[in-house]
């Protein structure tokens, strides 16, 4: 299947508008935003679910930390860095730290990488703290879907150890376990090293807005809070369990007296995953891995049993290359067009299902959603349980606005679009599928044939936030968002 043409099964509707190019800016401005703005809030409007609608139920595993946000730039001095940009699977000495920094920042590409010398990590949380701009706050993906979903209405329960102090970051109605009553814990701290699109580093130059984690925990490696979390869920009857923060676990010493202890937490997973009733519907939050064999090990103990997967584009191509080669990629294009992260999603689509049945699994995957700097893609399975995919990828798309932005009203002074006013759905030279981009209708969906499923497919241009004020964290917000609106109510 590799490198051969993609095979694309029959698209059947399909709306193709041309007016769209009258829309294009003649003095400067996008006339495109204002509509597509409108018609992207009118969708989220229409899909709430009105009061009286049964509260539905969410659990989260697993873990939290706590966050510092860093300015990057202030923090590394360019001037040490001594070798070329590399790419490291851990970091263990300062020159490591600058070159890895060096090569994601390059290409705008996030990252989240193991910091394997702790006297190091504390030596830059405390450059971090001396500096006026850094920032605490809550962090995992658990914690922020968690409270996401809590905004939404829903019934939240998070498996996650966490010190008091941490707890106050998180709504009290959200029911929280993994620890014992009045233990004492002390969190893992990750460090957030955020750049803005155009920075300099040296003479490199960052072509987007992103962000570089690192971190050197000692809890979540270990998802600690998974044994209690699964006491819970059953009573808590959850529509929806999400997993994530399984990236922790990346290039962690697991390995002791020739035991695999890692495999063997994976292995807990996989229960927990398969031990939900059919009724309830079950998430993987992808996320920046770069340790072949933990990848490996998601994709016959996690990703088989699961109904969706989300993720960003680094995370697309990543996943993409481990189940079709068995390789690692590390970074990829940031800003990817649609026809080729289609083809990868089509792919990945693929290469789960055969997961599914190669594992005997009683799911099948019947959701995934991609988001990008430029757009948002959700496709799912016609007749799944999946709802409103449309009205879903509108959300997600004002989500990663308003998120990055940080603010809820969308100023189209602070907006643009990065989409063409048209694009391929697929790189297939056999097949000139395009579809027209209508800034009065800017969600298209259409129908396709894959793995003989009749599957739709969702894309909404992103209004970019040209002056970000957040990136970590906002996969977590848009992935949340767009779960929202697709679970029966
Ligand atoms: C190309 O896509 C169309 C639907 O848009 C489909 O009918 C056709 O079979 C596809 N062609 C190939 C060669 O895959
Ligand atoms: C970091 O600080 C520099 C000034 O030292 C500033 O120009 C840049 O915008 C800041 N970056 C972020 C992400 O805040
Ligand atoms: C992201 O989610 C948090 C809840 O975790 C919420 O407070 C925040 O407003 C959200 N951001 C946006 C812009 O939606």
């Amino acid at each position: 299947m590799a490198g051969a043409p993609l095979k694309l099964g029959s698209m059947v509707s399909f709306c193709i508008v041309l007016y769209a190019v009258y829309y294009r800016n003649r003095d400067g401005g996008d006339e495109r935003l204002s509509p597509v703005h409108q018609q992207l809030l009118a969708l989220e409007r229409a899909s709430v679910v009105g009061a009286g609608a049964r509260q539905p139920r969410v659990a989260l595993g697993y873990g939290a930390c706590h966050d510092l946000f860093v300015n990057a730039t202030q923090l590394l001095d360019a001037r040490r860095l001594r070798h070329a940009p590399q790419h490291y699977n851990d970091i263990s000495n300062k020159d490591q730290f600058l070159e890895s920094f060096a090569y994601f920042f390059k290409h705008g590409a996030a990252a989240e990488r193991f910091v394997s010398n702790s006297e190091l990590y504390d030596d830059l949380i405390e450059q971090a703290l001396k500096l006026p701009d850094s920032r605490w706050a809550l962090g995992g993906n658990a914690p922020l879907m968690a409270r996401r979903f809590h905004m939404e209405g829903w019934k939240v329960l998070l498996a996650a150890k966490m010190s008091k102090k941490l707890k106050t970051y998180i709504p009290e109605e959200i029911s929280i376990v993994g620890g014992e009553a009045n233990e004492e814990v002390k969190d893992d701290v990750h460090m957030i090293l955020e750049y803005k699109a155009d920075e300099k580093f040296g003479s490199l130059t960052a072509p987007r807005a992103n962000r570089y984690i690192v971190h050197n925990d000692e809890n979540n490696p270990l998802l600690s809070s998974l044994e209690k979390f699964g006491e819970y869920i059953p009573e808590f009857n959850p529509n929806l369990l999400v997993i994530s923060g399984l990236q922790m676990m990346d290039n962690y010493p697991f390995k002791k007296d020739g035991r695999d202890l890692r495999a063997e937490r994976l292995e807990l997973v996989k229960q927990q995953i398969v031990s939900q009733p059919a009724s309830t519907l079950t998430h993987f939050e992808m996320a920046s891995y770069v340790d072949l064999e933990l990848l490996l090990h998601l994709t016959t103990k996690v990703l088989p049993f699961v109904d969706s997967v989300g993720m960003n584009e680094q995370e697309l191509s990543n996943l993409y290359r481990v189940l079709e080669f068995g390789q690692v990629s590390v970074v990829t294009d940031s800003n990817p067009r649609v026809a080729a992260a289609l083809d990868q999603m089509r792919n990945t689509f693929q290469l789960i299902r055969n997961k599914n049945q190669q594992h005997g699994s009683n799911r099948r995957l019947t959701r995934m959603h991609v988001h990008t700097l430029a757009y948002q893609a959700i496709l799912t399975v016609r007749g799944s349980n999946w709802k409103r995919t449309a009205a879903a990828t509108a959300k997600a798309s004002l989500t990663a606005h308003r998120y990055v932005c940080n603010s809820q009203n969308i100023a189209l002074e602070k907006s643009k679009l990065l989409l063409d006013d048209s694009f391929s759905t697929t790189t297939d030279n056999d097949n000139t599928s395009r579809v027209f981009f209508e800034p009065t209708k800017p969600v298209s969906c259409w129908d396709e044939l894959l793995d003989n499923e009749q599957v739709e497919i969702c894309v909404a241009p992103v209004l970019i936030c040209t002056e970000a004020q957040l990136t970590a964290g906002a996969g977590d917000n848009i992935s949340a968002a767009g779960l929202v609106l697709q679970v029966e109510k």
